[in-house]
């Protein structure tokens, strides 16, 4: 299990520690030895050459030197709050989940992010947002690691290397910075269609936020909830921002990139120091738990889809208040690990084949981004339930473990407490049948549409909304160096509609290429409150 404030050996951790340190009567090295000079190294005379025997200064300037640990290998800047989740007690007859029982408060910690710049990149480039939270439930954490936008780049997490790849900075001269505007990202998504109603929504409004407090969140994924009787449903999550969804317009967004690279950051702590609250109601669309896990003709495990709100409306199921900031950035926003495997009792996972690569890989990255397997006995990392595990030992292993046999069954330390099985209340997963199957690399046939809900999207637009996403469009197509990837870009664009694609070879001053087949037959939405928002805040 997990240290707390006090280590095994009686002494302060972490932030009492921290506290002792920098506000104690006197300073000290480390090991607690009382230092009367911190700002002399210790030398030969006052002119003299430095000794190598001054412990107090190799101990401060090692420390130093290893003060700093990679940055997320995406989602590297971020900003994040402590908060609390409060359910409304009206999800029950779809998930045994504890907290979302009506009023059980449970607290959290949400950490928003740029997916593509480094740690120090500004904050309104335009960019998908994550939007990752921790709950801190009775039955263990549950996290759900989510985006500002509803759908991903691809559907099978085998393609996260290549999207990243081709997103991040250009390897020989790193540039750009957190920004979607050259050849590699637009070659990769011109080629990989799936990518194409993801990028249209990075080329909306959608992409630069006004603020993090004004953002709607998604779980993208189809997960599977299971109710106290045992019965399923499959959902997707929502969060919608009580303060409605706002963006900026992106000459603004430039300009406050150069002016405030820390616009958002500063934006949420200093609402939450204001006591301007932000807050978001958590919703579920639902569907029927059937063998084929689609809804009106959409594949739930297609993660570049939506389904429409008209088509399945979000139930609202609670509501989470950002109410404190962090008191040290490294030790919570940094530290933080969020993993799409934390689930609790209630809530289980779909065969998205996205998800499924994700469940590896966050696990896997932290090992090398927080220094070993021991992170979760990090202070915001630790669950608020009990922790009675049998992992043992390895890098940064802070806690002090009694008996000798942490492994089952045994019949030494008190023998084994607990036989596995539903019965105990335990997380369990739901015994999903198995189509009989062949072994193959390849996509269903389902997941061969990318163009007509890239199409439904363009089609929902109101006309600035429209001329936002021609006018994104040509200027980050602008940026390429490579005329075979701008014409490859507007032959996607004439697939998803030929105004736009028209538009935007005006802007490039390029021909206009006709669609490859007939545009898919998608009804313009006059609310599709998906992307409208239509929510009902009181
Ligand atoms: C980090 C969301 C797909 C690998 C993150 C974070 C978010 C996120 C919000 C930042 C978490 C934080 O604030 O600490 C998503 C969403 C996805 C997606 C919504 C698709 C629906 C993937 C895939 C992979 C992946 C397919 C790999 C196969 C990672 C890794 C990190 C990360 C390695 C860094 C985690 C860390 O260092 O703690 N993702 N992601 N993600 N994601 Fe994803």
């Amino acid at each position: 299990s997990g240290p707390d404030t006090v280590s095994p050996t009686g002494q302060p951790t972490g932030a009492d520690q921290a506290t002792v340190a920098q506000g104690g009567a006197y300073l000290t090295t480390a090991q607690g030895l009382r230092l009367p000079d911190t700002d002399h190294s210790l030398k030969a005379g006052p002119r003299g050459p430095v000794l190598l025997q001054d412990h107090h200064l190799r101990e401060k300037i090692t420390h130093f030197d290893h003060e700093r640990i990679p940055e997320r290998v995406v989602h590297a800047r971020g900003a994040a709050a402590h908060g609390v989740f409060v359910g409304y007690g009206n999800a029950a007859n779809v998930t045994k989940a504890a907290f979302l029982d009506k009023d059980v408060e449970t607290p959290v910690f949400v950490r928003f992010s740029t997916v593509l710049g480094s740690r120090g990149s500004a904050d309104t480039v335009r960019d998908t947002r994550g939007f990752a939270t921790k709950f801190y439930t009775t039955e263990g954490v549950f996290d759900l690691v989510g985006n500002n936008i509803p759908v991903f780049f691809i559907q099978d997490a085998i393609k996260f290397p290549d999207i990243i790849h081709a997103g991040k900075p250009h390897p020989d001269r790193e540039i750009p910075q957190a920004q979607s505007a050259h050849d590699t990202f637009w070659d990769f998504v011109s080629l990989h269609t799936e990518a194409t109603h993801h990028t249209i929504w990075n080329m909306s409004d959608r992409a630069i936020p006004r603020s993090f407090r004004t953002m709607e969140g998604f779980g993208i994924h189809t997960f599977r909830l299971v109710a106290a009787d045992g019965g399923t449903t499959l959902v997707k999550f929502h969060w919608k921002p009580k303060a409605g969804v706002h963006s900026l317009v992106w000459e603004e967004a430039q300009l406050i990139s150069g002016m405030d690279p820390d616009f958002h950051r500063r934006d949420l702590a200093d609402a939450i120091e204001a006591g301007a609250f932000p807050q978001w109601e958590l919703g579920i669309q639902t569907f029927p738990d059937t063998a084929d896990q689609t809804f009106e003709g959409i594949d739930l495990l297609d993660p570049t889809k939506i389904v429409p709100e008209e088509l399945a409306p979000v139930r609202p199921i609670g509501l989470l208040t950002l109410n404190a900031n962090p008191s040290n950035y490294f030790a919570e926003t940094e530290q933080v690990a969020f993993h799409p495997g934390h689930l609790v009792p209630g809530i289980d996972v779909t065969d998205d084949p996205l998800l499924a690569g994700r469940l590896f890989s966050y696990l896997d990255t932290q090992i090398s981004r927080l220094g070993g397997p021991n992170f979760a006995q990090i202070p915001i990392n630790r669950p608020h339930a009990p922790v009675n595990d049998m992992l043992r030992d390895g890098l940064h292993q802070d806690a002090v473990h009694s008996g000798v046999a942490p492994y089952r069954p045994n019949s030494l330390d008190g023998g084994c407490p607990f036989t596995a099985g539903a019965d105990l209340g335990g997380y369990v997963e739901v015994p999903v049948p198995l189509p009989a199957a062949t072994k193959v690399r390849e996509a269903p046939a389902s997941f061969a549409d990318h163009t007509s809900q890239p199409r439904l999207f363009w089609l929902s637009l109101t006309p600035i909304e429209r001329e936002h996403v021609t006018a994104a469009y040509t200027f980050e197509l602008g940026k390429c160096h490579e005329p075979a990837i701008k014409e490859r870009n507007l032959r996607v664009l004439a697939d998803i509609d030929p105004v736009l694609c028209a538009r935007v070879a005006e802007g490039l001053g390029l021909p206009a290429p006709a669609p490859s087949e007939p545009l898919p037959s998608v009804q313009p939405s006059p609310a599709l409150s998906q992307i409208r928002g239509t929510w009902p805040v009181d």
